[in-house]
């Protein structure tokens, strides 16, 4: 359906006939870029502020505009502001309401800007909060981990390699091996943001713009800490979104692998940790099961965010400079990114507090799997054996131990002896799962001592960033 009409929208001045109404559904973004307004108006706030600086708008029309632009943001926020799909993204919506709001002013505000390098500067402004929202997330993930590491520092559990009982180590040890995924999560995230933080606005459609515009003072405002150096660069790249999506994806890995152990560790054949009944669900037809879907869910929601970071990359491998409207389905895949994100670790945060130990189970499972077996050859190996010949002999020990039903710990010193050499009795004190684990005593091992240091320095990390 086509008719004449060329009043409506704000670029409609060319165009003879309307929109065919399947052409605006299908183009229009403000059902999903709506999220930008608020720093879409902030963004307009600075630009108009800049325009008045360098004498572009009198005094009197910048404090209309921008008296407009607050006062059209109090509705949005009031629930009160009505969109409309026809004008087709969040920014030329706020235009428009502006412009019925002041008046012919209002249509001076796009001065010197064109939207290619609005809804880049709004992304960023957007993408900035949203990071700093994250991080705020993660730490208190980190924290609760920290937290349950302390209680944890000297509870025994087996550590695994191919998920096979390798060598004991103690839950806090194991805990604070995420605390460490975590931060340079953490970190990565401070990076992202740096190059997030740069200000396109200047750059207008792709070529820069002939008014005498005040990039530094609107960067300033803006708290941007630097330029966008090339106008085309600027209104094109979406290096950031990727950036942030990479980023946020490795999170995700992270968060994945912990909801796999945990998923082990909460089946009663590990049974090494209960999850609280608040973060479980049930089974409508099976009234005996408690199941983990918080774990398997973040799991699961990793698959998505790992397919947005592919959809970004996608988006971008084939675009010429500058900007194409492609580029409007940025936002799709990176809202979803920055929910599923923000959701998975708010969720881990609260759902880590709620884990009870079941110190027994654990120690029970490191005591089975002839976990001290390396320390023994270690002691083989400081009486004077090479560590082959140790590895060889104790390999021989752990076979007889498993013939006969006995943890290394059982066997006699006679026994120990058949296989092994210049043994004292000393060495039950290694083969004990508690010697093993104090033995580890180097920064980075396992010995409660270290678990204590390394909370330690994690929480200052903590403070160091607060
Ligand atoms: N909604 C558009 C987007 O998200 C805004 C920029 C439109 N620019 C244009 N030249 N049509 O990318």
């Amino acid at each position: 359906m086509t008719s004449k009409n060329t009043s409506e929208k704000p670029w409609g001045g060319r165009f003879h006939h309307t929109t065919n109404n399947s052409v605006e559904k299908f183009t229009e973004s403000v059902s999903f870029d709506y999220r930008l307004y608020r720093h879409d108006i902030m963004g307009s706030i600075a630009h108009t502020r800049m325009l008045m600086k360098v004498g572009v708008l009198e005094e009197d029309e910048s404090n209309t505009i921008i008296q407009g632009l607050e006062a059209i943001h109090k509705e949005i926020e009031a629930g009160d502001f009505q969109w409309k799909m026809e004008l087709e993204d969040v920014h030329m919506n706020i235009e428009s309401a502006l412009v019925q709001k002041v008046g012919d002013v209002g249509k001076k505000l796009h001065t010197g800007r064109s939207r290619n390098d609005q809804v880049a500067t709004d992304l960023r402004l957007y993408l900035r909060d949203e990071i700093d929202q994250i991080r705020g997330s993660l730490q208190k993930l980190m924290g609760a981990i920290c937290n349950l590491a302390e209680s944890e520092a000297q509870t025994i559990m087996p550590g695994f390699t191919h998920l096979q009982v390798a060598q004991p180590v103690t839950f806090g040890h194991h805990l604070m091996a995420w605390f460490e995924m975590l931060k340079r999560d953490d970190e990565r995230m401070v990076d992202c943001r740096k190059r997030v933080n740069s200000l396109p606005l200047g750059a207008a459609a792709l070529a820069g713009t002939s008014y005498p515009l005040d990039r530094e003072y609107t960067a300033e405002l803006l708290g941007f800490e630097r330029i966008a150096q090339n106008s085309m660069d600027a209104v094109s790249d979406r290096d950031f979104v990727i950036e942030f999506c990479s980023a946020a994806s490795i999170i995700m890995m992270h968060l994945s692998r912990f909801s796999e152990e945990l998923i082990l560790w909460i089946n009663p054949m590990f049974g090494f940790i209960d999850i609280d009944d608040a973060y479980c669900t049930g089974s409508s037809i099976m009234p005996q099961k408690k199941n983990p879907d918080i774990p398997e869910l973040v799991r699961g929601k990793s698959a998505r965010v790992f397919g947005d970071l592919m959809a970004m990359l996608t988006l971008m491998k084939a675009q010429p400079l500058a900007y194409n409207r492609d580029n409007q389905e940025d936002k799709i895949a990176l809202f979803d990114v920055i929910d599923t994100l923000h959701g998975s670790l708010e969720i881990y945060a609260g759902m880590i507090p709620e884990i009870t130990v079941n110190r027994d189970a654990m120690l029970n499972a490191a005591s089975q799997g002839y976990a001290t077996a390396t320390d023994l050859a270690d002691y083989l190996v400081k009486a004077g054996m090479a560590f082959r010949d140790a590895h060889d002999a104790v390999g021989k020990t752990v076979s007889y131990a498993i013939e006969n039903g006995k943890a290394l710990s059982e066997l006699t010193l006679d026994e120990l002896g058949e296989f092994c050499p210049n043994l004292n009795e000393d060495i039950y004190q290694y083969l004990e799962l508690n010697g093993s684990v104090n033995a580890r005593d180097i920064i980075g091992g396992t010995a409660p001592a270290q678990v204590r240091n390394a909370i330690a320095s994690g929480r200052e990390y903590l403070k160091g960033i607060q």
